[in-house]
């Protein structure tokens, strides 16, 4: 049934169907029995998928990734969904309006996205907000995580101040941190990823988090593109500033090995490439990872199936994320991953 609602949604702009798909669904959900009946139609229960990581217990392992939820609008629906974690943001600590539109595109013949959002956003402060009012409403045990960035016009030098920034703002409504320097979508970001650049960063976000009374996980998302070099450098310094984990990985500048005709692609311009292309190019660098550190590893990147995800977690994966799956997919993807993974 999905496959036809897919071929209809897939009519319009990607952009206004992610917004309508999921306003429709939030509409919906109000109403008492559709909501048991999407609640029984989604939700899995397979108690044995349980994962216990940094003092958290997830109810299990797939979770949502960055960019799907910004400003934290659909905890609910997500909840519903089965999700075991999403990963709200990234947010900055000022609101900012993202690149002009169109800036979302599919790739069907890849099941493929490329976008170059640019951290559209509502501010660190809105969504705070937001997800404190949905915890005080909700008993859940929905794991959020908050992915955190620097404003476009920040910069390089000053990065660290929006990081602390959006710390403070989320501490006491997240569940854990993940600090985004990979996304290909503002300029200068990922020069982030250097060494000395992330060293500045994330040891000021441990001196402030260790010294808190409830610290968080704090977690590094990286990018597919990163050399076995600079991989041995993240895994060095997560080390030295006792990250929690990693997430690998984020989208790609690649275009390498898509069939969609190459106007079409060259058309879309500048932007992060995600889904299927870059399956087997985040699982890479899951193993890489894996073989030189014990270091936890969120697995991001092209996971469509049980299938996927198995492959992730024996990589060396301990959670895995959809994000291009769950369009392509549609919303029972957590049921089905849930289903092959028990
Ligand atoms: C439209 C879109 C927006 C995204 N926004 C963010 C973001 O704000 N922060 C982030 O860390 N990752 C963002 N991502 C990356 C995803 O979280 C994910 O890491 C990536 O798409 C690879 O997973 P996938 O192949 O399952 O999509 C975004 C991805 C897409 C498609």
């Amino acid at each position: 049934m999905y496959t036809l609602l897919r071929q209809f949604l897939f009519k319009f702009p990607a952009e206004d169907v992610h917004h309508f798909a999921m306003g429709s669904f939030q509409t919906a959900g109000k109403i008492g029995p559709v909501r048991s009946l999407l609640q029984h139609s989604f939700t899995p229960a397979q108690p044995s998928l349980k994962r216990e990581m940094w003092g958290l217990t997830f109810r299990n392992p797939v979770g949502l990734g960055a960019g799907f939820d910004k400003n934290a609008l659909y905890l609910k629906e997500l909840d519903l969904l089965g999700f075991g974690f999403v990963e709200i943001g990234t947010v900055t600590p000022r609101p900012q309006p993202g690149n002009e539109k169109p800036r979302l595109f599919r790739l069907p013949q890849d099941k493929a996205l490329i976008n170059r959002m640019g951290f559209n956003n509502e501010g660190a402060e809105a969504t705070a907000i937001r997800v404190r009012k949905w915890r005080d409403n909700h008993a859940s045990n929905l794991i959020v995580g908050g992915n955190i960035g620097k404003n476009k016009d920040t910069p390089n030098e000053e990065a660290w101040k929006d990081y602390e920034s959006c710390f403070k703002t989320l501490r006491d409504t997240v569940d854990y941190f993940v600090v985004n320097v990979s996304s290909p979508n503002t300029p200068g970001l990922r020069a982030l990823q250097d060494k000395d650049a992330l060293l500045g960063i994330l040891s000021r976000l441990q001196d402030i988090n260790t010294g808190s009374a409830q610290p968080r996980p704090l977690l590094l998302k990286i990018a597919p593109d990163l050399t076995e070099g600079q991989l041995d450098d993240i895994i060095s310094l997560a080390a030295e500033v006792k990250l929690s984990g990693l997430v690998a990985t984020n989208t790609t500048i690649s275009r390498e090995g898509l069939r969609s005709p190459a106007a079409q692609v060259a058309g879309i311009g500048n932007g992060g490439l995600s889904g299927a292309p870059i399956r087997a190019l985040s699982q890479g660098v899951v193993e890489y990872i894996h073989r030189h550190s014990s270091v936890p590893i969120i697995g991001s990147g092209g996971i469509f199936t049980g299938q996927d995800a198995k492959a992730r977690l024996e990589a060396g994966a301990s959670l895995v994320q959809v994000w291009t799956g769950f369009i392509y997919e549609g919303p029972a993807i957590v049921k089905k991953i849930c289903d092959a993974l028990a």
